[in-house]
């Protein structure tokens, strides 16, 4: 692990998220009262691209089969379901949590 700086926090609104490539791996960084939280930008079910995925608090939609998860821990909040929990039978995985920091005005995660 190491930490890479991805930007500044200022680059992301509070209550908001945003996709960054960090050392070509996709991460979503989310921003709740200047803390920010870092987990996996592809889902676990079948690499829905969370990026583009709705935002509803502090949860984000995957834009795929429409999984839910928690921004700031990562974890499944509501699995795929109906036709396409039939068509992939496979669920959804709690996402990797990073840890994050802000030094000399930069946010950072560990990778
Ligand atoms: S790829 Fe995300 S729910 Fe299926």
């Amino acid at each position: 692990m190491a930490w890479n700086t991805v930007g500044k926090p200022e680059d992301i609104e509070n209550g908001k998220m945003k996709e960054f490539d960090v050392s070509g791996k996709k991460i979503v960084i989310s921003n709740f009262d200047n803390k920010y939280y870092a987990i996996d930008a592809l889902c676990s079910h079948m690499g829905g691209d969370l990026g583009k995925g709705k935002t509803n608090g502090g949860v984000v939609v995957c834009p795929k089969h429409h999984a839910q998860f928690d921004l700031k821990t990562g974890k499944v909040t509501k699995n795929i379901n109906g036709l396409f929990k039939m068509m992939t039978k496979k669920d959804a995985k709690d996402l990797k949590l990073y840890d994050t920091k802000v030094e000399d005005g930069n946010l950072m995660i560990d990778l």
